[in-house]
C-alpha cells in the first residue's frame, strides 16, 4: 500500500496537543478506507526561532512540498506580542509559507453543530441552519505588500494593500464555482467606496459574474458585512473577499459556530494543501489538557475531502466528530449551562472520544 505523506508543522502552544489528536484521527479514520499514513514532523514559528533562527527553515518548506498535504497546529507567542519590535516574528513563518506554497485560497467553512446552538453568544433563532463557506485570499493583499516600513525617523509607519487582478480572479473563480455546487450566492466583500485595491476587486469580480450567470452576487461593503453576518447569519452562502478582510470577518463567523475551537480550514492553490484549525496558539492554556481538537480534528476531514480524495474517511471523522457532541461532550470552549459537569472534557479526553468513535460508527457501516 503506498502511503500518504503528511507533513506535521506542530507549531507552537497547544499546536502539539491538537496535531497529535489530528493525526490520530486520520490514522483511525484512514484505517477503515486502507489509507496508510506516513508523518514527517517539522518546525515552524516560535519554535523554529528558538531552534534554527528563522521562523520557517528551508527543511520546513521542502518537508511540505515533499508532502501529498500538510497539517499545521498554530503559531505565535506572547513574547513577540509583547516587544513590537522585534523583527523576526512567529508570524512571519506562516506567511512564508503560505506565500511559499503557492496557497492563495484559505477556505473557511463556518459549520454550525446543532448540538452547539447554545454555545454561541447569538441567539439560537438568529444561528440555526448558518452555512457559510468563507473564500479568504491568503497570499496577497495588505499582508504581503511593499513598499512598507517605517519612515521619518520611525515615527510614521506605513503597509500597502495592493492587488494584481489575476489575484482576484483566480480566488473568485474558486468562489464562483463553490457557489455554483451550493446555494448559489456569492458576497464578494470590499471597501470600494474607498479604496483602489477594492474598487479593481469589484470590478473583477463584476466582469466574471457574466460566466456564472446562475450565481447571485451581491456586493458588500466590509463594515456592512461585519454587522450582517451578526443580524443575519444566514442570507450568507459563499463569501469572498481579501486577505485582512477574512482575518477579521472569519473569526467574528466563529462565533456563530460556539467557539474558534470549532472551525477547521484549507488553505490551497497548488498541489499541496495546507489543513489548520483558524484558532491559534492560546499560549495561556498551552499544556494544561484545556485546549479544544475538534477543529484539528475536523481540519482532517476537510484534508480527506479535499486533499486527500478520500471523502468517506472524511465524513467518518465530521460525523465522530457530531456523534461525540450529541451525547453532550465537550471541552470548556464549548461547553454551556446545561453540560453536565462529568462530560466536560480535556483535550487527551475529547481526542479519544472522538478515536472511540470513529471505530464504532465505521464498524456498523463500513463494509468489511
Ligand atoms: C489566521 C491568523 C494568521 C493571519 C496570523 C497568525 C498571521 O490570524 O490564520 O487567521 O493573520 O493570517
Ligand atoms: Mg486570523
Amino acid at each position: 500500500m503506498n502511503k500518504i505523506n503528511i507533513c506535521v508543522l506542530a507549531g507552537d502552544g497547544i499546536g502539539k496537543e491538537v496535531t497529535d489528536w489530528g493525526v490520530q484521527a486520520l490514522e483511525t479514520a484512514g484505517s477503515y478506507y486502507d489509507l496508510a499514513f506516513n508523518f514527517q514532523h517539522e518546525l515552524l514559528g516560535h519554535a523554529a526561532i528558538q531552534a534554527t533562527g528563522e521562523p520557517m527553515p528551508a527543511a520546513t518548506l521542502a518537508g511540505c512540498k515533499a508532502a501529498d498535504a500538510v497539517l499545521l497546529g498554530a503559531i505565535g507567542d506572547p513574547h513577540y506580542d509583547l516587544n513590537p519590535h522585534l523583527k523576526v516574528r512567529p508570524e512571519q513563518g506562516l506567511l512564508a509559507l503560505r506565500k511559499g506554497l503557492g496557497l492563495f485560497a484559505n477556505i473557511r467553512p463556518i459549520l454550525l453543530f446543532d448540538e452547539l446552538l447554545d454555545a454561541s453568544s447569538l441567539k439560537k433563532e438568529i444561528i440555526k441552519g448558518t452555512d457559510i463557506l468563507f473564500f479568504r485570499e491568503l497570499t496577497g493583499g495588505i499582508y504581503f505588500g511593499q513598499p512598507r516600513g517605517r519612515k521619518e525617523s520611525g515615527t510614521v509607519a506605513f503597509d500597502t494593500k495592493i492587488y494584481a487582478k489575476y489575484e482576484v480572479e483566480r480566488i473568485a473563480r474558486m468562489a464562483f464555482e463553490a457557489a455554483q455546487t451550493r446555494k448559489k450566492i456569492l458576497h464578494s466583500v470590499d471597501k470600494a467606496n474607498v479604496l483602489e485595491s477594492s474598487r479593481l476587486w469589484r470590478e473583477v469580480v463584476q466582469e466574471l459574474a457574466s460566466e456564472y450567470s446562475d450565481v447571485t452576487v451581491v456586493h458588500m461593503f466590509v463594515d456592512n458585512a461585519a454587522m450582517q453576518l451578526i443580524k443575519d447569519p444566514k442570507q450568507f452562502d459563499v463569501v469572498l473577499t481579501g486577505n485582512m478582510f477574512g482575518d477579521i470577518l472569519t473569526d467574528e463567523a466563529s462565533q456563530i459556530a460556539g467557539s474558534l475551537g470549532m472551525l477547521a480550514s484549507a488553505s490551497l492553490g497548488s498541489e499541496v494543501g495546507l489543513y489548520e484549525p483558524i484558532h491559534g496558539s492560546a499560549p495561556d492554556i498551552a499544556g494544561q489538557n484545556l485546549a479544544n481538537p475538534l477543529a484539528t480534528i475536523l481540519s482532517t476531514a476537510l484534508m480527506c475531502n479535499r486533499g486527500l480524495h478520500a471523502p468517506a474517511a472524511g465524513q467518518l471523522i465530521v460525523d465522530a466528530v457530531d456523534a461525540v457532541l450529541k451525547v453532550g461532550y465537550r471541552t470548556r470552549d464549548i461547553m454551556d449551562q446545561q453540560t453536565d459537569s462529568d462530560k466536560i472534557l480535556g483535550t487527551q479526553e475529547m481526542g479519544a472520544k472522538v478515536l472511540e468513535t470513529i471505530h464504532t460508527i465505521a464498524k456498523r457501516s463500513v463494509p468489511a
